[in-house]
């Protein structure tokens, strides 16, 4: 199975998925772990240039390709053979991500990103996508404050309130299109709630680890 997570910067991906893999891994089940951009050595150079806050002359098909990039060699080196072995997969953040924040933030073709992405990714669909909504002022003000904390501020981080609400609108477009595959949660309830309502949609759909 392969499971991720989305949703506007500060919405509590990075917090949800760690909590989620430590409980299936404690029932037993083999799960990898991984995040976008980045995930392997190629990958997280590519992250380093794509969210260097001197890199503001970044065109934005360069920004598009770069995380494209990134994913090919994801999906490639890892994703696809842990799926083959019978691996779970959970990774933060995925294809969606480019069509929120490429697509509707700086407002891309949406058809010619999917064919990028169809092209980086070989068509590999996630098969339940978690969504964690929150709105852009709070989660920009909770990434503000992990900023303070010692948390990365990056390229996407700096841009403006207008381009994470665009973020955000996408994302919920996104849902409305491909209700099946995706379930929508608020991100803004405390941490074991969310956690919990996590569960139950990644459990119903999981068999038990042994016949898995
Ligand atoms: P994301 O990966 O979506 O950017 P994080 O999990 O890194 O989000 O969370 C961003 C910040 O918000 C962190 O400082 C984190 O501790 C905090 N946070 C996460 N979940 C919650 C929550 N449910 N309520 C309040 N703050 C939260
Ligand atoms: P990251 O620090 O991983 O943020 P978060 O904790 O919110 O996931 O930074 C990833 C940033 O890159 C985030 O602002 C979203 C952006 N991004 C894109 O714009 N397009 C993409 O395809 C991906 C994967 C991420």
């Amino acid at each position: 199975m392969f499971i991720t997570f989305e949703g506007p910067d500060g919405s509590g991906k990075s917090t949800q998925v760690a909590m989620l893999v430590d409980d299936l891994r404690a029932r037993g089940y083999a799960v990898y772990q991984t995040r976008e951009p980045g995930g392997t050595p190629i990958g997280d150079q590519i992250r380093a240039v794509v969210h260097d806050l001197g890199n503001e002359g970044m065109h934005p098909h360069t920004e598009i390709l770069l995380y494209a990039a990134s994913r090919a060699q994801l999906v490639a080196q890892e994703i696809r053979p842990r799926l083959a072995a019978g691996q779970i997969v959970v990774c933060d953040r995925y294809a969606d991500s480019t069509l929120a924040y490429q697509g509707y933030g700086r407002g891309l073709d949406l058809p010619t990103l999917r064919i990028i992405l169809a092209f980086a990714t070989g068509g590999l669909q996630p098969d339940l996508t978690i969504y964690l909504d929150i709105t852009a002022e709070e989660g920009l003000r909770r990434r503000q404050q992990a900023a303070q904390d010692g948390a990365e501020w990056n390229r996407l981080d700096a841009e403006s309130l207008a381009f994470h609400q665009r973020v955000r609108e996408g994302y919920l477009a996104l849902v409305a299109e491909a209700p099946d595959r995706w379930v929508a949660l608020s991100g803004a309830g405390d941490r074991e709630s969310i956690q919990g309502q996590i569960r139950d949609a990644v459990y119903t759909r999981l068999p038990a680890p042994d016949t898995a």
